[in-house]
């Protein structure tokens, strides 16, 4: 695991931006999989702003989603496939084509997601953040090492975290990559931000392979990069 201690929480997110547009401008038709939540809001508005100043070209890039809630409508404005669409590939004037979403409206959906994991030759630089219980993607504490994409029922403290997204019925279920889909990608870049981050991130400090708090299991990739604010980082005794 390598843990890179930011001064700031801009600096942190810059940090992972700067290695995504590196990337992309040497290897044109890298795969990427993208992650949601409030943490990676300001990274995709900087992931854009300097694409454009750059100009450094996206159209052979593809994309695929982390996760999905279950039992949303098409468009529904709280999936994660509209948050993409508009912080994201609108903006940039990506194709829709170039991307992927987990399949949560069909009963093989979780099947069909690995087999096109597969055929696309795998995740070069998996984004993640984390819970505060732990979750990466929505791989809820129990989840397993070996668990692949499938169906997960999502614990109260999630749904809490995530009730203000939705003006109605908040899901029980979503559509996520397992661990070990997420332990497939070359690289994984984690962003982690904020206080209420703190308590998680000295648990995932002092613990491994402990399926209470499932982003243990990815502390022994050979390509885990851990990117922390000051607050974040606030719980444990690293220096910069
Ligand atoms: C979400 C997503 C995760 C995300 C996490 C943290 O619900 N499924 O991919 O990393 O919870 O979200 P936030 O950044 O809003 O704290």
């Amino acid at each position: 695991m390598h843990i890179v201690l930011s001064e700031s929480k801009s600096e942190a997110i810059s940090t992972v931006v700067e290695h995504l547009l590196d990337f992309i401008s040497r290897h044109p038709t890298a795969v990427i999989g993208l992650a949601t939540g409030r943490t990676m809001e300001p990274l995709y508005e900087l992931w854009i702003l300097e694409a454009q100043k750059r100009r450094i070209d996206h159209g052979r890039c593809f994309f695929f989603m982390l996760d999905e809630y279950v039992g949303l409508t098409e468009g529904h404005p709280s999936s994660f496939k509209s948050y993409i669409e508009k912080r994201f590939q609108a903006p940039l004037g990506l194709r829709l084509d170039q991307f992927a979403f987990p399949p949560a409206h069909l009963e093989e959906g979780a099947a069909m997601y690995e087999e096109l994991l597969k055929q696309s030759g795998g995740i070069d630089i998996q984004l993640l953040g984390i819970g505060t219980n732990g979750h990466v993607g929505f791989n809820e504490p129990g989840s397993l090492q070996g668990s692949r994409t499938r169906i997960v029922r999502l614990t109260e403290e999630t749904r809490e975290a995530n009730r203000s997204q939705f003006d109605g019925e908040m899901p029980r279920d979503a559509l996520s990559m397992g661990i070990a889909t997420i332990l497939d990608a070359k690289s994984l870049w984690m962003l982690v931000t904020g206080k209420s981050k703190a308590p998680v991130i000295k648990y995932l400090m002092n613990h491994h392979d402990d399926p209470d708090c499932p982003a243990t299991f990815l502390k022994f990739h050979p390509h885990f990069n851990l990117v922390l604010d000051p607050d974040a980082a606030s719980s444990i005794n690293l220096k910069i």
